[in-house]
């Protein structure tokens, strides 16, 4: 297994097991660790002998509470455009066309890019303790990771635009009411039950799985990407997003003005 500085990688027979590992920052995606996670996404994928992947966080408080705040609260519109183009590329729309299954195993705070990682991979499941949502606009940005398109997707254009709109966190059973996850358990339980699911998916074809994934996403178009890539870009070059981003820093509440 290769050593990374923020994720831990190890396989368990046919299953390959991702663990983002930053919990001081609760397991916030910076560049490295996105670059980190392509490459092992990348590894297991192309390694016949994986046939699902397990992605979940260290620590019992969060699975992955967002994009780092820090590292892009000083980028320019381009730059942060960038971001996005960059993240969906190496990581989003990359877990979401794997051929091989990715179980996202939510253990805790799954946030802005968090919840977009768990929406990119093939299932779902959560501990108890879970808290989900796309809390972007409170920061005077929007979703980059691609969560404009795939929260409508999975939970329904409606459901999707209230949680967006109003940056509030859901919790575990009611990501299962609205179908955002297929199980919940306790946190000891969860790595267990992820590979309880994987269980299911190993008794099938893994070529019919891979193409049944191609076929899957082929329903979906592009063009709500690349509007979410422009529009999180243009976030960045407004006083709200300098605002929302130096109040999380600075521990207050942002006082927004629509600038
Ligand atoms: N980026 C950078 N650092 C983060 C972070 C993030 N997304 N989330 C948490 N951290 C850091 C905190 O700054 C803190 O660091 P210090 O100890 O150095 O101050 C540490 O992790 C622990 O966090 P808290 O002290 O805030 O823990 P808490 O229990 O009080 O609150 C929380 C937990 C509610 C999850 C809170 O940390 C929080 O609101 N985090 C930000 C969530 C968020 O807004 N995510 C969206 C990011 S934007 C994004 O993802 C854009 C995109 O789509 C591309």
């Amino acid at each position: 297994m290769k050593n990374y500085n923020n994720i831990l990688t190890e396989t368990q027979d046919a299953l390959g097991i991702i663990t983002i590992n930053r919990p001081k920052q609760l397991n916030a995606l910076n560049k490295e660790t996105i670059a980190e996670l392509h490459e092992a996404f990348d590894d297991f994928n192309k390694d016949d002998n994986i046939r699902v992947i397990i992605v979940t966080g260290s620590g019992e408080k969060a699975f992955v509470a967002g994009a780092d705040i820090k590292e892009f609260m000083n980028f320019n519109a381009e730059q942060g455009r960038e971001l996005a183009a960059n993240g969906q590329e190496l990581l989003f729309d990359f877990v979401e066309n794997l051929d091989t299954p990715v179980i996202a195993a939510i253990n805790g705070f799954a946030l802005g890019g968090g919840l977009e990682l768990a929406l990119a991979s093939h299932i779902r499941i959560a501990s108890d303790n879970a808290k989900i949502g796309l809390p972007e606009v409170s920061l005077g940005v929007i979703p980059g990771y691609g969560g404009t398109q795939r929260l409508a997707q999975i939970i329904g254009k409606g459901r999707a635009m209230e949680m967006i709109l109003s940056a509030t966190m859901i919790d575990a059973n009611t990501a299962l009411n609205y179908g955002l996850v297929s199980e919940v358990v306790s946190q000891p339980e969860l790595l267990d039950a992820a590979k309880r699911k994987a269980g299911q998916l190993l008794k099938n074809s893994p070529k019919a799985q891979s193409f049944a994934i191609k076929a899957i996403n082929a329903a979906y178009t592009r063009k709500g990407f690349e509007m979410e890539k422009d529009l999180f870009g243009q976030a960045f070059a407004t006083e709200d997003f300098k605002e929302g981003t130096t109040a999380f820093v600075e521990r207050r509440k942002p006082e927004f003005t629509g600038k």
